[in-house]
C-alpha cells in the first residue's frame, strides 16, 4: 500500500490515490450564498493535479447559521452553481465532496443580523467580540438537524458523490459536543452521552439523505484546547458511536498531525494554546485504533510533501487532506507526483497583486488569508 494506491469506501465507491483537497473556504459566495466563477476556478484548477478526493468549502445549511460570505445549499437556486462545482471538482478523476456547517454561535452578526444568533446554548464563544446567542428550543435543534438533511439531498441533486459534516473547529455541532458551549439539560445535552446526540442526528440523517452509495464523511476536532474542554477520550467515544453508523470516512482536524495540536477557539495561529498536551501518540493513531477499520480515517494539518503523507498513513491514515500547500501551489500535487517537490511553491508571493490572477485565488480570499499573520506562509 503506498499514497498511490486507492481506498475503496464502505458505500463502494473508490479513490484514485490517497490525497484530498482540504475544505478551504474562500469568503467569496454571491450574497445569497451561489457559488462563484472565481470559486469554481480555484477548485477546478487544483483538482486539475488529480487527487483522489476533493472537499469543498464549508457550505450553509441555514441563513442564520453562516458565519463568513460562503456557499449555501438551502434551496433549488444553489443547485446550478453547486453542479458547475462538482463537475470542476471531478473533471480529473476526484471523488467530489460537498462540506456542509452551520455557525451556531460563531455565526457572523453582521451577515445573519445579531438578534437571530442562536446556538445549543446562551454561552459566547471566547472569540473576541463575540456576542452571546439565544439557547435554541428543541424544535430549533430538531430543524437544524432537517437543514442538515435537506442540504445533503441538495448534494446528491447536484452530483457530488457524498457529503462531509464539518463537526470541528468550533462551529455547532463541535459546540453541541463541548461542555464549554452546549449547557442544556434536554437530549442535546447535560451528560456526555446526550452531548453526542446532536452530531450523531445529524450524521445519520446525512447517511439517510444520501443512501447506502454515496460517501458519507465526518470531521471532527480530536480534543478541545481549553482546560474546560472535551477530551480526546471523549472524542474517542463520540468516534465509536459514529463508525457505527457506517459512515465512509472520519476527518479528524488538527493545525499539523505531528503536534497533537488542534486550534483553540481564540485561533491563534502559530502562537501559544492555553494548555499544553503530551499524548503518547498522536491523535490519529488513536482515533484509528478505536475506528478499528469500520471506515476510513483522514488525517490533515501540516502535510506539505509526501513524506508528510506517508508519516501520517503510517500513524494510521488511510487519506491525507492537505490544506494551505494546494493554496499555496495550485500544482502541488503533479510536483510531488513527479518527484519534483523542489519546485513546490513555498509560500504566497510578496506583491500582493500577483496572488489571485498567477495562483486563482479570489480575491476575498486573498483579503482572508492575509488578514491573519502567520496563517499561512509568504516568499
Ligand atoms: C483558507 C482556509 C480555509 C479553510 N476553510 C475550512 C473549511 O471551510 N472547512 C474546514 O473544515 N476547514 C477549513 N480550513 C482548515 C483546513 O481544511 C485544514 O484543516 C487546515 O488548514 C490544516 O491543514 P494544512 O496544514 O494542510 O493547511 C481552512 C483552512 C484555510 C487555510
Amino acid at each position: 500500500m503506498t499514497v498511490w494506491s486507492p481506498v475503496r469506501f464502505n458505500c463502494g465507491k473508490e479513490t484514485a490515490n490517497r490525497f484530498a483537497i482540504a475544505p478551504l473556504t474562500t469568503d467569496s459566495s454571491h450574497d445569497d450564498g451561489r457559488v462563484t466563477e472565481e470559486e469554481i476556478e480555484f477548485v477546478r484548477r487544483r483538482a486539475a493535479g488529480g487527487f483522489g478526493v476533493t472537499i469543498s468549502s464549508a457550505t450553509y445549511v441555514a441563513d442564520d447559521g453562516r458565519s463568513w460570505q460562503g456557499i449555501g445549499a438551502t434551496h433549488d437556486g444553489h443547485l446550478p452553481g453547486l453542479r458547475r462545482l462538482a463537475e470542476a471538482m471531478r473533471a480529473a478523476g476526484s471523488l467530489a465532496i460537498l462540506q456542509i456547517y452551520d455557525g451556531g454561535r460563531i455565526a457572523k452578526p453582521e451577515l445573519i443580523g445579531e438578534h437571530r444568533l442562536r446556538a445549543a446554548s446562551a454561552v459566547a464563544s471566547l472569540r473576541p467580540g463575540a456576542k452571546t446567542p439565544r439557547a435554541m428550543t428543541s424544535e430549533e435543534v430538531e430543524g437544524l438537524i432537517a437543514s442538515f438533511r435537506e442540504a445533503a439531498s441538495l448534494a446528491r441533486k447536484a452530483g457530488f458523490d457524498g457529503v462531509e459534516v464539518h463537526g470541528a473547529n468550533h462551529y455547532a455541532v463541535h459546540q453541541f459536543f463541548s461542555p464549554r458551549a452546549n449547557h442544556r439539560v434536554d437530549h442535546w445535552g447535560g451528560t456526555l452521552a446526550k452531548r453526542m446526540n446532536f452530531p450523531l442526528a445529524v450524521a445519520q440523517a446525512v447517511r439517510d439523505a444520501l443512501g447506502p452509495k454515496l460517501i458519507a464523511g465526518f470531521r471532527v476536532t480530536p480534543f478541545e484546547a481549553e482546560a474546560d474542554g472535551y477530551t480526546l477520550e471523549d472524542a474517542k467515544l463520540l468516534c465509536n458511536e459514529l463508525a457505527g453508523l457506517r459512515l465512509d470516512y472520519i476527518s479528524v482536524s488538527l493545525d499539523d498531525y505531528r503536534k497533537n495540536r488542534p486550534t483553540g477557539e481564540t485561533r491563534v495561529y502559530n502562537g501559544p494554546v492555553e494548555k499544553s498536551y503530551s499524548l503518547a501518540e498522536s491523535p490519529i493513531t488513536e482515533f484509528a485504533r478505536v475506528i478499528a477499520g469500520r471506515c476510513a480515517v483522514m488525517a490533515s494539518g501540516g502535510i506539505k510533501t509526501c513524506k508528510d503523507a506517508e508519516g501520517a498513513i503510517a500513524m494510521g491514515a488511510d487519506l491525507v487532506a492537505v490544506g494551505r500547500a494546494v493554496v499555496v501551489d495550485p500544482e502541488w500535487l503533479a510536483k510531488v507526483r513527479s518527484r519534483s517537490e523542489a519546485s513546490i511553491l513555498a509560500g504566497l508571493p510578496k506583491d500582493e497583486r500577483e496572488i489571485a490572477g498567477a495562483l486563482s485565488i479570489p480575491p476575498r480570499m486573498v483579503e482572508y488569508l492575509l488578514s491573519r499573520p502567520g496563517w499561512i506562509p509568504r516568499l
